[in-house]
């Protein structure tokens, strides 16, 4: 098996490391749009070779991939995965906020049907995602998401300007958005991933409720996803651990995407 990873930061690094050791993989290319991270990552392991972050480079490797990865960015996705999809290639997106943009998602989902590539997108840094998918089969009532961070995860977020919500000043858990998921994408892009994740597998983005608490007292990164339906409740916990090189982003995020490598490029999958 052989791979593309694009964007060499805390999860494309993380990648590479489990990815070094699979026995299924005997070769992968990393790029970045810093070439010198690039070249820098490629350096520690055998299996690594770089390219160049352009659409000649990336075309010219295309033939001999058997799936690309995307940890870059949503401008990434934008501009990679439909140019890649159209190749009838399989890549395995993190950055899924991207697929908030309707035309997007439309084009890439159309792109992956026509042409016959995968578009895999792992659960990333939420639990309970499996139970939601088997769920939907039938009539889901409801899906809330409940994300609780702390102040600096809210920094600079001009909605809370509008509404006149101070994080610093915070003295206890306080709820600073409840409503559709599309809105809390729109005002919380930082929040974007996890919210874009459970509404493309459930009731989408309008229907997928989102409440986000701010509670000063913690560093925390957690998540409860509630979901109602015909099969029972599920009531999913996640409390995260941040990177240390990138405190945006979960550490699970990146086990996801391993794990989903690991199912790809093997026969046997448990819990599908
Ligand atoms: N699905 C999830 O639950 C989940 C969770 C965490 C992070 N993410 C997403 O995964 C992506 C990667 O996360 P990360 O923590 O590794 O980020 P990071 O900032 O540590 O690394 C991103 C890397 O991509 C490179 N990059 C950015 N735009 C690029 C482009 N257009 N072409 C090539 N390289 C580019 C950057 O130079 C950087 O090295 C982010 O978009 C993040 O939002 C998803």
């Amino acid at each position: 098996m052989r791979l593309l990873i694009i964007g060499c930061g805390a999860i494309g690094q993380t990648l590479a490391k489990a990815i070094e050791t699979m026995d299924e993989v005997d070769l992968f290319y990393m790029t970045d749009k810093s070439e010198e991270k690039a070249q820098q990552a490629v350096k520690q392991y055998h299996k690594a070779k770089y390219i160049a972050n352009t659409d000649e480079s990336i075309r010219a490797h295309l033939k001999h991939l058997d799936l690309v990865v995307e940890a870059a960015g949503q401008d990434a996705v934008a501009h990679y995965i439909p140019f890649i999809l159209g190749f009838g290639k399989d890549v395995l997106v993190m950055s899924v906020g991207a697929f908030v943009d309707d035309a997007l998602r439309e084009k890439c989902f159309n792109l992956a049907k026509k042409k016959g590539g995968r578009l895999y997108v792992p659960s990333g840094a939420v639990c309970g995602t499996d139970g939601l998918h088997s769920a939907s089969v039938d009539k889901i009532d409801s899906v809330e998401l409940i994300s609780t961070k702390g102040p600096k995860s809210f920094k600079e977020v001009p909605y809370l300007k509008e509404e006149g919500i101070d994080v610093d000043a915070l003295k206890k858990p306080t709820v600073i958005y409840d409503g559709p998921a599309r809105d809390a994408i729109h005002h919380f892009p930082k929040n974007i991933n996890v919210s874009a994740t459970i509404s493309l597998l459930g009731l989408g983005l309008d229907k997928t409720m989102v409440k986000l608490i701010c509670d000063p007292l913690c560093e925390c990164n957690s998540h409860r996803l509630v979901v109602k339906g015909v099969f029972g409740e599920i009531v999913a916990e996640t409390d995260n651990v941040p990177f240390p090189s990138n405190p945006a982003t979960s550490y699970l995020a990146a086990l996801s995407a391993i794990a989903a490598i690991r199912r790809i490029a093997g026969n046997v999958w448990i819990g599908i």
